[in-house]
């Protein structure tokens, strides 16, 4: 079975369609059969899709009110069920995250007002509603509307000058190859920082922090999938259709003004980045000593550096995922084995993955690290699935209360009703209730055939161990980094805007999960209520994504992660080189390992 825990991968945006099937020509083809051609087609001309085609092709379906109520009806009974931060979300919010409060069931019901023409302008608008959530884990995907990738064939970074200003410059221009490390200084006649800033505000949600935020916007390197990518760049990489089929960009290329238009085209082949600073086994003068796929160890001067991707690239399959696990503890050991003394953790840029990998990287690190207690929302709609599951045998891991440890006993709980407890919270001001506070029971959840070896003992203290991102490190990541900075691991952020500290990480919660996931429990669980059912289940196509298990910092018992506003301990900044070769980064991270 597919593992619960699994956060969906939200930094790769891939591109490369499978070209594999030959689709022979129909006659009364429609503008939406003619892009799936050229897509699937191995004989296609064609490098790239028109934004006016695919506005033509979403332009087919027109907005249909009846269909558009049981959307929204559907949508508030999986948040009021399932969703952890529901009423947390309608409290006034820490002021460092750039955070409105959202009664989103409200909200939902007054967009049921507007008038719309096609159906995707109501999709864009109860997404991005969604998405104001800020929660990396809650968003709503439709197939049909964010299937293609725009893009401007063009990236942009930051930079902090030496005189404090901040600039933004273009990071890689695949079209016009001389605009790379220009500065740009308009957007649509506007100054480029404020309108990356305003985008990274209202339209980007992979962190509360509006600095990550604004990371995420622009373009920078990334571990994953075996080697190095650009990720983010959300601001030039949209997969909603925008709204203008185009942005100017003013250029000041060593004093040359220059102003380009470039129209938003989804392209049909991948293009892969190569950084001229990353050779093979190399970046910069850092040697990799071992490559365990999802980690990579470095030795660079006299530390060691340790990348780290938390991504399920094996789909559930927890054999081989335990196998990648245990290599991770043999670049480890390696590292001691050197006798490196001062190690750094780069996570900048991951994506999440399994929480499973998150606690094990954590227990390797520190054998006596706690894991951060959870608790699910309890009400009408969460207590069929939690009862019901706990009749069945081998029933599905994530109702199942014997998938939990009691975090007040730490043994395994008596019964279902001792998961599900008594406990009321006031949050947003309401009155909600919550399971008992549990642990994961990894044994339960990820009962593969793989005997872990050993576990080597590392010689490492919280003073020795210091963690750098650049704000995007969500989910498992953020388990891994917010816990250890908890014990009092240093962290960095890098990026953002001048001087100001920014999260180094958002997303530690207890599990995710969406309808695609509890659509087959309904056939699991033959004594659900068919009208329960019904109420729960979104129209073909749509899928809802939420936070299902909030976590809880141990340092404070009653906070909340996902609400905890942590900024990183110290700031850095990109430069011209910086952005392309992380092993400037970890030169300057260095200077801040504790004496
Ligand atoms: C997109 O537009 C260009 C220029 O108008 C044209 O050459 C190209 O064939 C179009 N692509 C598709 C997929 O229609
Ligand atoms: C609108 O949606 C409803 C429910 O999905 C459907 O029954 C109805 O046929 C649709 N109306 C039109 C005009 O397509
Ligand atoms: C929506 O359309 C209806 C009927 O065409 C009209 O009465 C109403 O005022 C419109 N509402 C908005 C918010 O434009
Ligand atoms: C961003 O949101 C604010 C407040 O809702 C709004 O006034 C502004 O027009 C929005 N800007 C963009 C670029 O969407
Ligand atoms: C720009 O992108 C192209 C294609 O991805 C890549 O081959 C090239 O190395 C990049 N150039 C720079 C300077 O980043
Ligand atoms: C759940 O309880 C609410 C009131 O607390 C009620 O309005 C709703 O109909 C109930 N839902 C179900 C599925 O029983
Ligand atoms: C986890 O569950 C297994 C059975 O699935 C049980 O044997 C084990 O004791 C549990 N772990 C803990 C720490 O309670
Ligand atoms: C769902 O998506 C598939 C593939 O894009 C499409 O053929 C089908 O018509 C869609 N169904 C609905 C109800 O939108």
């Amino acid at each position: 079975m597919k593992s619960i825990y699994l956060i969906i991968f939200i930094l790769i945006v891939f591109t490369n369609f499978v070209h594999s099937r030959w689709i022979p020509r129909k006659e009364n083809i429609n503008i939406c059969d003619k892009l799936d051609e050229y897509v699937i087609s191995l004989y296609s001309e064609e490098q790239f899709l028109n934004y006016s085609d695919v506005k033509a092709c979403y332009e087919l379906t027109p907005y249909n009110k009846t269909k558009a109520i049981q959307v929204i009806e559907a949508i508030k009974e999986n948040l009021k069920g399932f969703y952890a931060l529901l009423d947390q979300a309608k409290e006034e919010q820490n002021p460092g995250f750039a955070l409105r409060p959202i009664d989103l069931i409200s909200e939902l019901d007054l967009v049921l007002k507007n008038n719309y023409s096609y159906e995707f302008q109501f999709i864009y608008d109860v997404a991005d509603l969604i998405n104001e959530l800020r929660d990396g884990h809650t968003w709503l995907n439709s197939d049909n509307y964010h299937k293609y990738n725009f893009q401007q064939g063009l990236s942009m970074y930051s930079v902090i000058r030496k005189d404090g200003t901040q600039q933004i410059k273009v990071f890689n221009d695949t079209k016009e190859p001389n605009n790379i490390d220009c500065q740009v200084i308009y957007i649509d006649d506007k100054p480029a920082i404020d309108v990356i800033t305003e985008f990274a505000r209202n339209h980007t949600y992979w962190s509360r922090d509006l600095s990550a935020r604004f990371n995420s916007a622009l373009a920078s390197l990334a571990f994953g999938n075996g080697d190095f990518f650009i990720a983010g760049q959300l601001f030039t990489s949209r997969n909603q259709l925008p709204k203008n089929p185009s942005i100017s960009y003013t250029l000041n290329c060593n004093g040359k003004i220059s102003k380009i238009t470039r129209e938003w085209q989804v392209p049909i082949y991948d293009v892969q980045y190569k950084s001229p600073y990353i050779n093979g086994a190399s970046v910069g003068k850092a040697t990799l000593i071992f490559d365990a796929f999802i980690a990579r160890f470095y030795i660079l001067q006299d530390f060691g550096v340790v990348l780290i991707s938390t991504e399920d690239i094996l789909n559930g399959d927890s054999d081989l995922e335990y196998h990648f696990l245990s290599d991770i503890a043999i670049g480890f050991k390696l590292l001691a084995d050197r006798g490196i003394e001062k190690i750094i953790l780069d996570l900048s840029n991951n994506g999440g993955g399994q929480i499973f990998a998150a606690d094990y990287i954590n227990k390797l690190l520190f054998p006596n690290i706690q894991k951060f207690p959870v608790d699910y929302k309890v009400n009408n709609i969460s207590i069929p699935f939690i009862k019901e599951t706990a009749k069945t045998k081998r029933g599905t891991g994530i109702f199942h209360y014997k998938s939990f440890i009691s975090a007040k006993t730490n043994c395994p709980f008596d019964s279902v009703n001792d998961f599900v407890g008594n406990n009321i919270y006031t949050r947003g001001g309401v009155q909600v209730r919550y399971t008992s506070k549990a642990f994961r029971n990894d044994t339960t959840l990820y009962s593969g055939n793989f005997k872990f070896q050993i576990p080597p003992k590392l010689p490492w203290t919280e003073k020795d161990i210091i963690i750098l991102t650049n704000g995007i490190c969500l989910s498992s990541c953020a388990i891994i980094t917010q816990r250890l900075a908890e014990i009092n691991v240093p962290t960095i952020a890098v990026g953002g805007f001048p001087n100001t500290r920014f999260s180094f990480a958002q997303y530690a919660v207890g599990g995710a999960s969406s309808t695609a996931e509890i659509k087959p429990i309904f056939n699991q669980l033959k004594n659900l209520d068919s009208s329960l059912v019904s109420k729960l289940s979104l129209p073909e196509n749509l899928t809802l994504y939420f936070t299902l298990a909030e976590a809880y910092s141990i340092k404070n018992p009653n906070e909340v992660m996902d609400y905890a506003f942590r900024p990183a301990d110290y700031q850095l900044y990109y430069d011209e080189r910086s952005a392309r070769d992380p092993s400037q980064l970890w030169i300057k991270a260095a200077k801040f390992f504790r004496k």
